[in-house]
């Protein structure tokens, strides 16, 4: 049986993100994030990749084009349909799953890569599912995170959109400490221009994550 917590994550996560998407068009866009499509050579060609937090499938979708196998798995069941349409556009299959990453039964040592962007845990999961990405990769396999800073709260203060609530950004310290069993390849924050649909436009303040696991 689920704990109170997860239960009532659950029951928030799929539909807060619905309503965004129930927007017309892809709101972050139908392009790759940039910091995936520079370090998506870091993968195993053709390997199995877990996108975590898909959204409207950008990203998964770009890498089942690279040739990738994609598991793309996705709270908002509206997200994972818009995922699905943007599949079939572009003529690729992917694996979708539409589920809470926080009660999903994540495989243990099965990709070859993960491709996290821009998907922020509450504090009182992060670590767990920060523990379960690392285990789900095969040894040796890689993981590519992007995410929001706290340094990001000024430029949304000058009006930027984009990131989460203040007490589910991420620094690089943390994520050296969620990770710490992993080799860390590439670990820096990053003042950077984004240019990803209607939200995340213009100056952003990022950590970005290189780790691979332990062969
Ligand atoms: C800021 S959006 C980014 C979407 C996508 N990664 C991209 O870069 O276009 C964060 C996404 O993570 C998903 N997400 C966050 N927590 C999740 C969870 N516990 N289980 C499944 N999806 C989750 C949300 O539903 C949302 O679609």
């Amino acid at each position: 049986m689920m704990s109170g917590g997860t239960a009532a994550r659950d029951t928030v996560t799929g539909p807060k993100w619905d309503r965004q998407y129930v927007e017309a068009g892809y709101i972050f866009g139908t392009a790759p994030n940039i910091f995936l499509t520079a370090e998506a050579h870091r993968f195993a060609p053709k390997g199995r990749i877990l996108v975590p937090g898909d959204g409207e499938g950008r990203n998964g979708v770009w890498l089942a084009e690279q040739g990738f196998a994609v598991t793309s798995v996705e709270a908002s069941a509206i997200g994972v349909e818009k995922a699905r349409a943007l599949a079939a556009e572009r003529g690729v299959h992917l694996d979708f799953v539409n589920a809470n990453l926080d009660s999903w039964h994540w495989p243990v040592g099965t990709f070859d890569g993960i491709a996290a962007i821009f998907v922020h845990f509450e504090p009182h999961v992060r670590q767990s599912m920060h523990h379960r990405m690392l285990g789900a990769l095969k040894p040796g396999g890689i993981l590519l995170l992007e995410a929001f800073t706290p340094k990001h709260v000024e430029n949304r203060k000058a009006g930027r959109r984009g990131g989460p609530p203040p007490e589910m950004l991420y620094t690089a310290e943390l994520l050296r400490e969620d990770f710490a069993g992993a080799d860390i390849e590439l670990l820096h924050e990053a003042d950077v221009r984004l240019d990803e649909g209607t939200r995340h436009q213009g100056r952003a303040h990022v950590v970005r994550l290189v780790a691979r696991r332990a062969a």
